[in-house]
C-alpha cells in the first residue's frame, strides 16, 4: 500500500498514518516530522529550513523532494508506506510519480473551524511521539503528561495561532492543483474527516480494503483509544 494523505493542518493526517503504521507495520513518512527532527538536532539541513517551518511557509521543492527521495530508498518501504504532508505542490506530486508509483491520494476533508480547534489543543509526547488533544479523545489521563512514559507533553511552535493562519493560507493556495492531478489520474479518494477519530479510522480502513489498496495482513492489534 503506497498512499499519500492530503488535508489542511489539523485534518488528522498524522493520527491515521500512525494507526496504519502500527497495525500494518509500514512506515509513516512525515516531511514535517523529518524537518522538525533536523531542526531540533541543529543539522546543516535543519539550519537551512528552520525559518520556513517556523513561519509556516513551504520548504523549497528541491530540498523537500530530495529528502523524500532518500527516505523512499530505505528498505523498510518495500511493502508500502504512508506519506503525510507530501506532496504539497504540483511539482512535488509529479516528482513523486517519477520516484515511485502511488496507489491513491486520500483527501481528508475537514472544515477550517474544526481543524483550528484541534490544533489549539494538540499536545505531543517528546519521547514517544504520541499525539494527544486537550479537547478531543485521546486526551492525556493526567494533566499534560504522556500516559505511557510520564513525559511533559509539548506544543509545536508552529501551532501558535498566527503561524496556523499562515499554514492555512499556504495550504489553500497550493492544494487545488494537487487534487486535480490525482483526480485526473483516477487516484483521488475523498473522506469526510470532520467526525471523531473512532469513526473515521475504521471508515478509512474499509475504503482502502474495498478499493484493493490495502492488502496487507495486520501485524498487530491496535486499540483505538
Ligand atoms: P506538517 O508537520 O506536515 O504540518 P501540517 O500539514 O500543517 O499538518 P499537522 O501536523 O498540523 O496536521 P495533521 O493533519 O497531521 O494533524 P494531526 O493528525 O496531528 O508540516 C509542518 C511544516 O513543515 C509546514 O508548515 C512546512 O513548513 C514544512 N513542510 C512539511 N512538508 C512539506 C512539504 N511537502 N513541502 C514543503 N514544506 C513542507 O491532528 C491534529 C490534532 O487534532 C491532534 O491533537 C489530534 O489528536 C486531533 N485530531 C485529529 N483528528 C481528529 C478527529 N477526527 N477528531 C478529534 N480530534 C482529532
Amino acid at each position: 500500500m503506497k498512499i499519500v494523505l492530503i488535508g489542511p493542518p489539523g485534518a488528522g493526517k498524522g493520527v491515521y498514518a500512525q494507526y496504519f503504521r502500527d497495525k500494518y507495520c509500514i512506515p509513516h513518512i512525515s516531511t514535517g516530522d523529518i524537518f522538525r527532527e533536523e531542526i531540533s538536532k541543529n543539522t546543516e539541513l535543519g539550519k537551512r529550513i528552520k525559518s520556513y517551518v517556523e513561519q509556516g511557509l513551504l520548504v523549497p521543492d528541491e530540498i523537500t523532494i530530495e529528502v523524500v527521495k532518500r527516505r523512499l530508498e530505505q528498505p523498510d518501504t518495500l511493502n508500502g508506506f504512508i506519506l503525510d504532508g507530501f506532496p504539497r505542490t504540483l511539482n512535488q506530486a509529479k516528482a513523486l510519480d517519477e520516484i515511485t508509483s502511488i496507489d491513491a491520494a486520500i483527501h481528508l476533508v475537514v472544515s477550517e473551524e474544526v481543524a483550528v480547534k484541534r490544533l489549539s489543543g494538540r499536545v505531543i509526547c517528546p519521547v514517544c511521539g504520541r499525539v494527544y488533544n486537550l479537547y478531543y479523545e485521546p486526551k492525556p489521563k493526567f494533566d499534560e503528561q504522556c500516559d505511557y512514559d510520564g513525559a511533559k507533553l509539548m506544543r509545536r511552535k508552529d501551532d501558535e495561532p498566527e503561524v496556523v493562519k499562515q499554514r492555512y493560507r499556504v495550504f489553500y493556495d497550493t492544494f487545488a492543483p494537487i487534487l486535480e492531478y490525482y483526480k485526473n489520474t483516477s487516484r483521488l479518494i475523498e473522506v469526510n474527516a470532520d467526525k471523531s477519530i473512532k469513526e473515521i479510522t475504521p471508515l478509512l480502513e474499509r475504503i482502502l480494503i474495498e478499493n484493493k489498496i490495502l492488502k496487507l495482513k495486520p501485524c498487530r492489534e491496535v486499540k483505538l483509544e
